[in-house]
């Protein structure tokens, strides 16, 4: 596996796959990698040419301090777990690379609705962040294909939007949260809840699926506050949100007219872990 810390250096390297046609299929991660971000390498290398993964904690997206401070960081084991699945090349680069001072981090893009609910009104900034730097990445390595998890649902909405706005020569592949045996979606920032707090998160995915059960079968009114109260009926879970919206738009949904377009998202905190989950009420 090559390993890039300059931006040159990864361009350089990446011109002669591209000028020979090759497809490049792009991973970008904020390292601390478990299993989903493996997934979504293994899926890359299944098909495209050339893998490309690279790792940076994007500092513009964080919206606090302390959660940028105490994001897992965990290089020297990303590393060799990207080596074990022979992940082509991995992108490593520092702030001042991607930020160099004196230039200006702006991207001309209006999202509507799309960064305001939810993530985008908990976490003021964060998806103008992503947009940044996702935008500077996939102008780097030039891929084919772009590889997300739909954990991240809003992230990938406004992605695709971004690709779409831009008219990057991109194909933005969304991929299917992974998750532990016992349903908990795998995070780098599962690591940090304590091991009673571990055993506690297996609920969240639980009461999605009970939601997803019950859905279409009595007012999202009820359903959405039977789901607070079960979650938050462990005093260590702290619901920010619980809302049922669409697909794309991600507006809330009233009613279950458009059941096939459906979304429950959720975002809480377990102890002072933010943890996010959804689950698409239709598939
Ligand atoms: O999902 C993430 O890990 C990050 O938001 C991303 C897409 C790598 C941008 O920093």
């Amino acid at each position: 596996m090559k390993q890039f810390t300059t931006i040159s250096s990864l361009t350089t390297y990446l011109e002669e796959p591209i000028s020979k046609g090759l497809t490049i299929g792009f991973v970008p991660t904020m390292g601390a990698l478990h299993p989903g971000h493996l997934n979504l390498v293994k899926r890359s290398k299944l098909e495209n040419d050339l893998t490309v993964c690279s790792i940076f904690v994007n500092p513009i997206q964080f919206n606090n301090a302390s959660d940028l401070a105490q994001y897992p960081r965990t290089l020297e084991l990303d590393l060799k777990l990207l080596e074990n699945i022979r992940c082509d090349v991995v992108f490593t680069p520092e702030g001042t690379e991607m930020y160099p001072e004196g230039q200006e981090n702006t991207l001309d893009i209006d999202f509507g609705t799309l960064d305001k609910v939810m993530e985008g009104k908990f976490r003021p900034g964060h998806f103008k962040g992503v947009a940044i730097v996702v935008e500077k990445l996939l102008s780097i390595v030039k891929p084919s294909r772009a590889y997300f998890g739909k954990k991240d649902y809003q992230q990938l909405a406004i992605i695709k939007f971004m690709v779409d706005k831009t008219g990057m020569p991109v194909k933005i592949v969304p991929c299917e949260t992974i998750r532990e045996p016992d349903g908990l979606a795998m995070s780098s920032r599962n690591v940090r809840l304590t091991a009673a707090e571990r055993n506690l998160a297996p609920s969240i995915y639980q009461a999605l699926v009970a939601v997803k059960e019950q859905a279409g079968q009595q007012p999202i009114g009820i359903l959405k506050e039977w789901a607070i109260d079960k979650i938050q009926e462990n005093s260590a879970m702290k619901i920010e949100y619980f809302e049922i919206g669409d697909k794309e738009t991600l507006m809330p949904v009233e009613n279950w007219d458009h059941l096939d377009r459906s979304v429950a998202f959720i975002a809480l905190f377990l102890g002072d872990v933010r943890l996010i989950d959804n689950i698409e009420l239709f598939s």
